[in-house]
């Protein structure tokens, strides 16, 4: 007989229980959301895969670290709502693969700064968030003033592909032309902007 004592007095048994206790327990939460149509569709035609340009300063903003400062969830509370926007919902994070949304906020969260300030801002706040913010502690970033190397551009979109971002060949094809000239601080302004916007621009 498995008796409270024993269980309690036996550490393999006690660790061996409790995972699976935790398993279960864990799986019947999560599973679900896998097929859940809420979470594993774009909440509208609104919400599109990222274009190149996007997609590279993306993958600038994880490089810098951005996501140790800043998170990319607004949570349903009224004081998170009131300052950030409406709170975000599971069908805007479809293409993001991994998702960036964080766990720590020494500055504010992202989800929602699409459109609230000009380019301009953002490229000078990047370089130097002193010129524009002068309380700000945020690290600048001046060496993102430089051309922007990405040759990989194709291959991610492929491997985005794979995961069920439906980039066409025709798209990835084109990737490296839409890079050409441009600058890291351009790509990472790029995706700032269109953070966001899909739930804004359909209410
Ligand atoms: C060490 C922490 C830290 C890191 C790392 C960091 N930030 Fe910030 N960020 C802040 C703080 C603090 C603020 C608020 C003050 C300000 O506006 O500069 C801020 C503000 C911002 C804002 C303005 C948001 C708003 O709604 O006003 C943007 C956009 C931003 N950061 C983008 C970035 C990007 C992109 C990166 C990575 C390249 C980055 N941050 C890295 C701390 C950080």
């Amino acid at each position: 007989m498995l008796t409270h004592e024993k269980i309690e007095t036996s550490n393999t048994l006690m660790i061996i229980l409790t995972t699976l206790v935790v398993s279960v327990g864990g799986l019947l939460e999560i599973v679900p959301l896998f097929f859940q149509k809420s979470t594993t569709t774009p909440l509208n035609e609104l919400v599109k895969p990222y274009e190149p340009l996007r997609l590279a300063g993306r993958d600038i903003y994880i490089r810098e670290g951005c996501y140790n400062c800043h998170s990319q969830m607004i949570r349903p509370f009224r004081a998170e709502t009131e300052r950030y926007g409406h709170y975000s919902v599971a069908g805007e994070y479809v293409y993001d693969h991994p998702f960036q949304w964080g766990s720590k906020r020494t500055g504010p969260d992202l989800h929602r700064v699409g459109g609230r300030y000009s380019d301009q801002w953002h490229k000078i706040h990047l370089l130097n968030p002193r010129d524009v913010v002068p309380e700000s502690n945020m690290p600048a970033y001046k060496w993102l003033d430089r051309p922007l190397k990405d040759t990989a551009i194709g291959a991610k979109m492929s491997a985005l592909r794979k995961v069920g971002v439906p980039y066409t060949d025709q798209e990835i094809a084109d990737a490296p032309k839409a890079l050409e000239g441009k600058t890291e601080v351009e790509a990472v302004v790029a995706y700032l902007q269109g953070m966001g916007l899909a739930l804004k621009q359909s209410r």
